[in-house]
């Protein structure tokens, strides 16, 4: 009888799962969005958009363009859902992936979720061909600011400015990928997400 085969665990992203949003999510949502209410606005939300018709229109708009793919964040062990991540695959301005937003419920913050989910929309993109991912920040929204930068974002193009020479209120981030990360959906599920 032969052995069965030594499953290799799966590093960080086991925690997490990513899907498409639906409907049903949107009330779990719309509290991750009230949960952040007073930084929303650094987010480049409204700060009215904290109630679920609100959360819902917000979440269509992000979708509406050609590439727009909104994830729930789900934790796989309970179930709860925990934020959302907008994105542009790509943006049509550039040809390259964006993130539109990335929102953790408050009461989720602090634990590396952040981190997790970001890795795994890295993995996603990398192992579908893309060689980078950028996003815009509000130089005021320090927390996300310290975030990204700690995940290997980069000022893109390096030491941009606004036109004046002062730093600019939003900052464009930039990070190469690779298709290295384990993934935490298979290949096949995401194969389904992008037309
Ligand atoms: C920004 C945000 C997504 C981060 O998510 P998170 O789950 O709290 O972040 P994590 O716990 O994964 O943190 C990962 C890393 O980010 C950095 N970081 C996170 N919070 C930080 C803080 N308050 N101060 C400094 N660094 C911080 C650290 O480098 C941390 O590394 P560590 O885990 O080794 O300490 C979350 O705070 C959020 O949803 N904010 C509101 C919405 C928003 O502003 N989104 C960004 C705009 S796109």
């Amino acid at each position: 009888m032969s052995a069965a085969p030594r499953l290799a665990a799966r590093p960080g992203t086991a925690r997490l799962h990513l899907r498409p949003t639906t409907d049903e999510d949107v009330p779990a949502l719309a509290a991750a969005f009230a949960s952040n209410a007073d930084i929303l606005p650094l987010a480049g939300v409204s700060h009215t958009t904290t109630d679920v018709p609100a959360v819902r229109r917000y979440l269509r708009e992000a979708a509406a363009p050609h590439g727009g793919l909104t994830l729930t964040i789900v934790e796989r062990a309970t179930h709860t859902v925990i934020g959302v991540a907008t994105l542009l695959v790509p943006n049509s301005a550039d040809g390259v992936p964006w993130i539109g937003l990335l929102l953790i419920a408050a009461e989720h913050q602090g634990k590396g979720r952040g981190r997790e989910a970001v890795a795994e929309i890295e993995w996603l993109l990398g192992s579908r061909g893309w060689r980078a991912l950028r996003l815009n920040v509000v130089a005021a929204n320090s927390r996300a600011m310290n975030f990204w930068r700690g995940i290997g974002y980069r000022p893109y193009p390096a030491g941009c400015r606004a036109y004046d020479g002062r730093p600019s209120a939003t900052v464009m981030l930039a990070k190469p990928l690779s298709t290295s990360r384990p993934p935490g959906v298979s290949r096949e599920e995401a194969s389904t997400w992008f037309g």
